[in-house]
Formats: C-alpha cells, structure tokens, sequence
C-alpha cells in the first residue's frame, strides 16, 4: 500500500481499508459462473469483519438464500486491540442492544452469526444476523477464532495487509477454502510462491481494470490520485483476490503470436526489429518483458512479469519458478561475486541480462514453460 503521502508510521499502521459491495459481488459471481453450487450447504467465516463496515457479510447475508449457505460467521476485531483506535465510534445499532456492554464494547470482539430467519419476516438478510461480544479480542490467531476457523468451510475477507503472511498460512495450515485479497507482490513471498508454483492457489477474477477502491477513516490524508474526493475512496492498482475456488477466467488460453511474429510485429519497442530475445546471463531462460509478447512457440524456459498471474491458465504453461527472493527453481545457472560484478547483490537476487556489455538486473520474473499438450 506505499505511494501515498501518509506518513510512513501511520501508513504502516494502517489496516483499516473496507471493500466496496461491488467488488465482491463481481468476485463472487466468477465463481458462481464456473459452478453454481459452489456455496450450497457451506459455513462461511468472515475473521476481520464488523458488519457495521464489513460488505463481505453484507454481501452474504443478502445473498444466503440464493447462495444455499448453511452458514455465515462474522467476527470483528476489538476496538482497543487495532493499531489506529481512532475513526471508529460505537454505533447506535450496538449501542441500543440489550447485550451492549461498555467495557466488553472496546475491549473485546464480536461474533455476529446467520443461519435463517429470525427476524420473522418470511426472508434471510443481514437482520436475521444474531450478534455477541467475544470472550476476547477477536484476533484471529486466537483459540476462539481458531475454532471458528475449524468450523469453517470457506474463509472470506480482505484481511488486515501488515499481517497477509499470517493470515494465508492461518488458513493454509487448516486446509480451508478461501477467497482473500492481498497485494499482488504477495506472489513473491517465499511462503506463498509455492503455493502458487503447486496450483494450490491462484488469483481470483480480479478487480476492475486492476484498481480497487477502499473506504477507510483516513482517505483524506492520501495524496491527491489515491484519494479521491468525490468518491471518498482510496485506489490501489496493484491489489488482487487470492484464492483456490475455480473460476472460469484461469481455462481461458493466452492468444499469443510465434517467436518471429513478436520480433517483427509487436507493439513493444523493447521486442520490435530484435534479432531474437534477451537471454539471461545468471538462469537458463530467455527474457520476456510483457505477459503479451510470450511466444507461442517457444519450448523452453521463459521469464515474464508476475502480473502475468492475472493471465495464468494452468492448462497451457507451468511454473517453474520466481527470480526473486528465494530461488527455489534450481534454474539459476551462475552466482556473481565482488570480483566479477561490483552489483552483484541486486543481480544474484534477480535475473540478469546484459545491455550494451553491462550486466542489469530485471525486475521479479516468473519462470515459466508451455505445457506440452
Ligand atoms: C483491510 S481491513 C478489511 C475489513 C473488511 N474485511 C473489509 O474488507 O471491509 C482489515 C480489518 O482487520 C482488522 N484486524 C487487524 N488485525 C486483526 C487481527 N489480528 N485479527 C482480526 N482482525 C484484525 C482491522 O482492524 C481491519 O478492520
């Protein structure tokens, strides 16, 4: 979440980003498109979501019916325990409940559950959702959320950003379904590549044209093109869904051109009039600056984008591995030292092309093959 002007302390402390309705329901329609069914007789926890703010479980208590859940759980996080405690205020909703409770209201979580209709009104929405306070504060690290988790079938939210590592290995460790969002650089985490690499997880459909729109108390402090006045939201472009749902985007093949087709026709000045594509000084495999400029018909090892990922169908490449970070694809051909490259940190982390007799280094490359069919 950097490019914005908020300081540094209070970026980092931030957590507090809701997702618009819109958002979701867009998501969640992918995956009702591949199997309609995907929902039918689940329990879903949502960990991080007051529904005073959270459209997750307003979104599935809207939709229970439709949807067939079995159950919806909704826990929020204690006011006291969040990094900001300001820009929250105890609700009217809250406040004139019986159960309220003045010291449980900023000291511990809540727990607010949905399995029919209570209300009475002949339908299921968010007034059937029933609601108490937590024995503690709702971190889902706890035993008490913990259990829930267990009960669970699938895991919905969008989690606090600082602690995505955390929370993916969270639900990982309990082999749940999830549908979560997360930034994209994420990809590169040496506890969530693997996964990625396995197919056991991928991203979601994703967001509008890559931008995601969040409310949060402290949008007006963003800098002018994050924050947006009219709307009173906050853009992040480089924000996506993590998931391992099926949906119909992750079958749908590239159309790519041949080897000699990008060099003559692509769009891309980098690629255009070459006599052949960059090869890596450091691994075993030709560069590929572009997800579009893949070749059709390349058999080797190739180096793209990690936005790629938008584009991965796992019918027509595999993945081999990531430059970055830790190099667990055992493609890297060669180790620079002080005496052969004064840069050699930045290229022994990365892949490494030389441009007019100097060694640089890319950026984050996924090493990816085509599936031989
Ligand atoms: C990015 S916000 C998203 C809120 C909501 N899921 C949504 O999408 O609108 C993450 C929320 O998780 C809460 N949170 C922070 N740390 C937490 C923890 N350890 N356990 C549970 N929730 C936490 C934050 O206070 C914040 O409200």
């Amino acid at each position: 979440m950097a490019n914005s002007n908020l300081t540094n302390a209070k970026n980092a402390k931030n957590d507090e980003f809701y997702t618009q309705y819109q958002d979701i329901e867009k998501e969640i329609n992918a995956y009702l498109d591949f199997n309609p069914d995907v929902f039918r007789g689940k329990t879903i926890l949502m960990p991080c979501d007051d529904p005073e703010w959270s459209n997750f479980t307003k979104f599935f208590a809207q939709n229970f019916e439709r949807l067939g859940l079995k159950k919806l759980i909704s826990t929020s996080y204690a006011q006291e325990s969040k990094k900001f405690k300001e820009g929250t205020q105890i609700s009217l909703f809250e406040k004139n409940a019986p159960q309220f409770d003045e010291v449980k209201s900023v000291k511990n979580g809540k727990i607010f559950t949905l399995t029919g209709d209570k209300s009475g009104d002949g339908k299921i929405d968010v007034n059937d959702l029933e609601w108490t306070y937590l024995q503690g504060d709702g971190d889902f690290k706890s035993p008490e959320i913990k259990k829930l988790r267990d009960e669970a079938d699938i895991i919905i939210t969008n989690p606090p950003f600082s602690l995505f590592r955390d929370f993916l290995a969270w639900i990982i460790e309990a082999s749940k379904q999830f549908v979560i969002i997360g930034n994209m650089n994420a990809i590169t985490y040496k506890e969530v590549f693997p996964l990625i690499k396995d197919n056991k997880a991928w991203l979601g459909n994703g967001f509008n044209a890559g931008n995601a729109f969040f409310a949060t108390p402290f949008a007006k402090e963003y800098a002018e093109g994050v924050y947006n006045a009219e709307t009173g939201l906050v853009k992040f472009r480089n924000v996506c869904w993590f998931t391992n749902i099926d949906h119909g985007k992750r079958h749908k093949a590239l159309a790519l051109m041949s080897v000699e087709e990008n060099l003559k026709y692509s769009k891309h000045k980098e690629l255009k009039g070459k006599d052949s594509y960059d090869i890596y000084d450091n691994y075993n495999a030709i560069e590929v600056p572009f997800t579009d400029a893949i070749p059709s018909d390349y058999d080797g090892v190739m180096g793209v984008p990690i936005s790629f990922l938008d584009k991965y169908s796992p019918e027509q490449f595999e993945i081999l591995g990531i430059t970055d970070r830790e190099n667990v694809s055992g493609l890297r051909t060669k180790l620079y030292t002080l005496e052969n490259a004064s840069n050699y940190g930045d290229l022994n982390r990365r892949a490494a092309i030389k441009v007019d007799n100097v060694l640089i280094s890319t950026y984050a490359r996924l090493l990816i093959k085509h599936k031989k069919s």
